[in-house]
């Protein structure tokens, strides 16, 4: 059989892992495949040859258009990134009648809904495996290996350098500004390292793995979004002392109310396994409700773990080449079947919290706070005064919440901060125990 070929987009962390990944692994892929696959062409504005195995047998010019265009490639992998220009080459070379492949979940987040029509209409598959959770095989899991279930809620921890920086402050102390230069130097971290640590990035997955587990449109404008870069170092220990670790969850859940999508940081028990994922690492906790939970675990960033998903599509794609009619949907539900569920706002949704606020060390304040909860109807889990005074004679006080709605639990903030006792602002995280 004549081989597949490829032609890459984009020579950098991902788009060179995958070379390297199709050429060590050539002789266990095409025992696989039942054909070769060849890069036969690649297109980069710059790139470093050093490390890049077969590079010498690629042609390799700076212009898109000569892999868009060629007509002997069979699939185009796009592995630059970003919005634009990846769209505009996508489309192409979707029009071109090429099969594309991305790791570009922006892309995805933003354009998928245009992109998959146009696939569609081209006859031809648009892969994105490797767009969420790097090397996990995770839209692979849902689309097809619980394709019997109702998924009722996807937890993630779906950001590799977001994790490593909370990681690398819990264990080592260390500063956060000086933990994400190393996860740039390591190649994890977006171009804009913003994404990351804000929780963009976490929120294009999100809507990915919503849309693939509830069978609704991508609405990564919807997903609410908060970060990691107000999280203290003090409050990771106060966590701790509690049993808790603090992870920046991507949360999507099905309620009768409606869909639920949510990108912050979380107190999570220690006892459940995503707690304790440390690292780059990635992990996401799927509930079925069939299968019940079921817990996906790997690295989420980097350039072979990246590559090792861009591969599998590769092959997928290769497998359903000459019959596309018999690939799974882009989306996992047939065309026509996407419903546009409602997705919640954040103030409609319910959790339990971990607050933190520097009290004046007097008499009374912690019943003035607590009576201010209660007359909310919010009941405490558990209340803490710390020892340690602040230079204006405050004390750290920290409480674990019950389940409020957090419309309520905001306007109960108000009223706290407003106390006369109370001094600056009340911080909060949401904690969930995922049982
Ligand atoms: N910047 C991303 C991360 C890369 O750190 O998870 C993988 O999508």
């Amino acid at each position: 059989m004549n081989p597949v070929n490829v032609g890459l987009l984009g020579l950098g962390t991902v788009g060179g892992g995958t070379l390297n990944v199709l050429v060590r692994n050539a002789e266990e892929i095409s025992r696989r495949l039942g054909r070769e696959i060849k890069v036969v062409a690649a297109a980069a504005r710059e790139y470093d040859p050093e490390g890049l195995d077969g590079i010498d047998q690629v042609r390799v010019s700076n212009d898109a258009a000569d892999v868009i265009s060629d007509p002997d490639i069979h699939i185009v992998v796009e592995l630059i990134g970003g919005y634009s220009p990846a769209r505009e080459f996508v489309l192409e070379a979707l029009a071109n009648g090429k099969h594309v492949v991305t790791a570009n979940k922006a892309l995805i987040a933003m354009h998928g809904e245009e992109l998959f029509a146009a696939a569609r209409e081209a006859g031809v598959t648009l892969a994105y495996e490797a767009a969420v959770a790097g090397g996990i095989p995770i839209l692979k899991a849902i689309r097809e290996g619980l394709a019997g279930n109702r998924i009722e809620w996807v937890a993630g921890i779906i950001n590799g350098t977001g994790n490593f920086i909370l990681t690398e402050m819990r264990d080592k102390g260390r500063d956060f500004a000086d933990v994400l230069k190393e996860a740039q130097e390591l190649g994890y971290a977006e171009a804009d390292p913003t994404f990351d640590v804000e929780g963009i990035d976490a929120a294009h997955k999100l809507a990915i793995l919503a849309s693939l587990s509830f069978g609704m449109p991508l609405h990564f404008e919807k997903t609410y979004t908060e970060g990691i870069t107000k999280i203290e170092p003090r409050d990771v220990t106060y966590a701790s002392e509690l049993g808790y670790n603090i992870k920046h969850l991507g949360i999507a859940r099905n309620t009768d109310e409606g869909v639920e999508l949510r990108v912050h940081p979380t107190l999570v028990p220690k006892g459940r396994l995503i707690a304790n994922v440390d690292g780059v690492m990635n992990a996401v906790l799927i509930k079925g409700d069939m299968v019940g939970p079921t817990l996906y675990y790997g690295a989420g960033a980097g350039s072979l773990p990246t590559a090792s998903a861009v591969v599998a599509d590769i092959i997928d794609v290769a497998r359903s080449i000459d019959h596309i009619d018999t690939a799974v949907p882009c989306q996992g539900y047939q065309d026509g079947k996407i419903e546009d569920l409602p997705v919640l706002p954040i103030e409609e949704i319910t959790t339990s919290f971990y607050l933190r606020m520097y009290a004046r060390d007097i008499a009374g304040v912690m019943a003035e706070v607590s009576s201010l909860l209660a007359e909310a109807g919010i009941s405490i889990e558990a209340m803490h005064q710390y020892e340690s005074h602040t230079e204006d004679g405050c004390v750290p006080l920290v409480m674990l919440t019950h389940r409020v709605k957090e419309q309520v639990m905001n306007e109960t903030i108000a009223r706290i901060e407003a106390l006369e006792t109370i001094k600056g602002e009340v911080a909060r995280i949401r904690m969930e125990h995922l049982d």
